[in-house]
């Protein structure tokens, strides 16, 4: 389930991500169009993120297919599943101005560091506002960090934050725990499970918990 191969080409990327989903390639051509995203400018920011940094963009697909699949599992609109798996796609655009010396330090991150890595949903925000369409993606982007008690990046309230950030702020969380890591030892799904359980209403949306373990443990049975 989880994307390890590093050969896919730029082009077809998006369409890489609705497979294994109930969606047949016409309707991701009618929902591109209603949502009025440029695929192509999508996957060139995908493939300036593989050419920065290959984990991070590893890690882009695995949230969006992860979104994907909880969006349509929580029975969202097609558009809406199609909206939430881009911004899921772009959600770490941001951190292509993040030296990969800071993205793959080992040790803890110093002030400055930290201070830049911080910056990366506002950076990534910023990149995508530059198109008409990207304001529908700006949730995704801006508020992947935040936490449903206000602790966040930002300490965005949760009133403050939409659905479809809930969505990735999950999704990237779960992936980030369960993917090897220059600073991590890959880790056991049901414990990263039991962690994630922890947080439900304080870091999480404790509504959309259910339904991501159901996408969990059904991508466990294919693994
Ligand atoms: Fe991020």
């Amino acid at each position: 389930m989880f994307i390890t191969d590093y050969s896919h080409q730029s082009l077809g990327l998006v369409e890489e991500v609705f497979s294994g989903l109930s969606f047949k390639k016409n309707m991701i051509s009618t929902l591109q169009q209603k949502s009025g995203i440029d695929t192509l400018a999508v996957n060139r920011f995908l493939n300036d993120i593989k050419m920065h940094h290959i984990g991070t963009y590893l890690h882009s697909l695995n949230v969006a297919r992860l979104s994907a699949q909880l969006a349509c599992q929580l029975k969202l609109s097609a558009l809406d599943v199609y909206i939430i798996s881009i911004g899921a796609l772009l959600h770490d655009v941001g951190k292509t101005i993040i030296s990969c010396n800071i993205l793959d330090k080992k040790g803890r991150l110093n002030n400055d560091e930290w201070s830049l890595v911080k910056k990366h949903p506002q950076q990534g925000a910023d990149i995508i506002l530059r198109y008409d369409w990207g304001e529908q993606l700006k949730p995704m982007l801006l508020l992947h960090h935040e936490r449903l008690d206000g602790k966040g990046y930002f300490c965005v309230s949760a009133e403050k934050i939409p659905l479809a950030a809930r969505i990735v702020i999950l999704t990237d969380a779960y992936d980030a725990m369960v993917s090897p890591r220059p600073y991590q030892r890959k880790r056991d799904i049901l414990s990263c499970w039991e962690e994630i359980d922890s947080c439900s209403g304080t870091q999480f949306d404790s509504e959309l918990i259910p339904s991501f373990y159901s996408v969990i443990m059904h991508n466990r049975k294919l693994s």
